[in-house]
């Protein structure tokens, strides 16, 4: 492989994030709008093959960590045998999962077999109305059936997120903690963003003063910074392993430290997750171009990775849901 990627602000790009498809079965709230239409058209679907080549490219380049995400990444047609190409790829060292954990009870074997080695999964609530309410759909049960699953497969780290609004009582948050604990999950709390109209009318939402006080609670301390990489500030048990975590985006964004970017469906590379820089990589590949030239077009899109995103000063500036970057 190459040196590191570095983008032009100095900062290392190590992680690409792969939506492998757009749809969900659950439309939540902050997330998909209940009678959304604007999926992309299976015409334009990368197939898996497809998928594989560029982030062979990617890899190739010096990307190490890959996320599979969606939409529902399990909701795609044989995700597992991707999932085996990718984590057979030489460099490759971290392969994992975002679900939302509602078809986990199937799937949760078979990834681990594949070689993805860890999961996270969305989780806000323990109350089953809540968990209708936010979702659209009346199907807890499956969700925590799949986190059992989750576990019996042998995924470790298991990382929960929830989404947190300035309204979402403390007491409920701090049941999903014990709950965390009790089972011996990772939770990690995240400001709400806005993406596309769904989370234009968000209040803003500040989990830092929240995340202390139930660490405080819980008996936590603060997870010395800088050894833990990506967007979550922990807090842990003092055996070293985070146990609570928040990602704040809107109170206090991570940007300076940015080391991903994303892929969608369609092969577009997302440059930031709130910007709409982008690079139309899977028109490219479809038109054609070899493999020198992706290469090209990969390394040009990543010197242009914008500083940062705008979400608080221009919170309507993102067209995009996050199902179409993947989270
Ligand atoms: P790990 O590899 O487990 O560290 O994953 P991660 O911390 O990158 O987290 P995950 O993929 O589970 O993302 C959790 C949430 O963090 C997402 O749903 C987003 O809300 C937020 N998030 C992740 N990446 C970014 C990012 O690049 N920018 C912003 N603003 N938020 C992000
Ligand atoms: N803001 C913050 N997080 C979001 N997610 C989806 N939409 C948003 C948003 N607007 C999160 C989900 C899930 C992850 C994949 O993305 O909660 O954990
Ligand atoms: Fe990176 Fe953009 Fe996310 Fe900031 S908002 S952490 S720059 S992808």
């Amino acid at each position: 492989a190459a040196g590191p990627l570095k983008d032009g602000f100095g900062r290392r790009i190590d992680y690409l994030r792969v939506s492998v498809t757009d749809r969900c079965d659950l439309r939540c709230s902050y997330c998909l709008p209940k009678d959304f239409k604007g999926f992309e058209t299976p015409a334009n679907w990368l197939s898996h093959d497809e998928m594989a080549r560029l982030v062979g490219l990617f890899v190739a380049l010096g990307v190490s960590k890959v996320r599979l995400t969606g939409g529902e990444p399990l909701l795609r047609r044989g995700v597992a045998g991707l999932a085996r190409t990718i984590a057979g790829m030489p460099g490759l060292q971290d392969l994992s999962v975002s679900t939302n954990g509602t078809q986990l009870v199937r799937h949760a074997e078979s990834l681990r077999a594949a070689g993805v080695n860890r999961l996270n999964i969305s989780l806000d609530t323990l109350d089953a109305a809540e968990f209708s309410k936010i979702t659209g759909r009346d199907c807890l049960d499956s969700v925590l059936a799949g986190l059992a699953a989750a576990r019996q497969a042998g995924f470790a780290p298991i990382k929960l997120n929830s989404v947190v609004h300035a309204a979402t009582p403390e007491s409920d948050v701090s049941r999903l903690l014990d709950y965390a604990i009790t089972q011996g999950f990772v939770l990690r709390l995240i400001e709400p963003m806005p993406m596309g109209e769904c989370g234009r009318g968000f209040a803003h939402t500040d989990l830092n003063a929240m995340g202390a006080r139930l660490a405080v609670q819980a008996g936590l301390i603060p997870a010395m910074s800088g050894s833990a990489t990506g967007p979550a500030r922990y807090w842990t048990s003092g055996q070293g392993a985070p146990v609570l975590g928040v990602i704040t985006p809107m109170s206090r964004h991570f940007c300076a430290s940015c080391n991903r970017v994303r892929l969608g469906v369609d092969g577009t590379l997302y440059l930031c997750l709130g910007q709409e820089d982008q690079v139309p990589l899977g028109r490219l590949l479809r038109a054609g171009a070899s493999d020198a030239d992706l290469t090209q077009a990969i390394l040009a899109g990543i010197a242009a990775k914008p500083e940062r995103h705008e979400f608080v000063s221009r919170p309507d500036q993102i067209v995009r849901f996050m199902a179409q970057t993947g989270g």
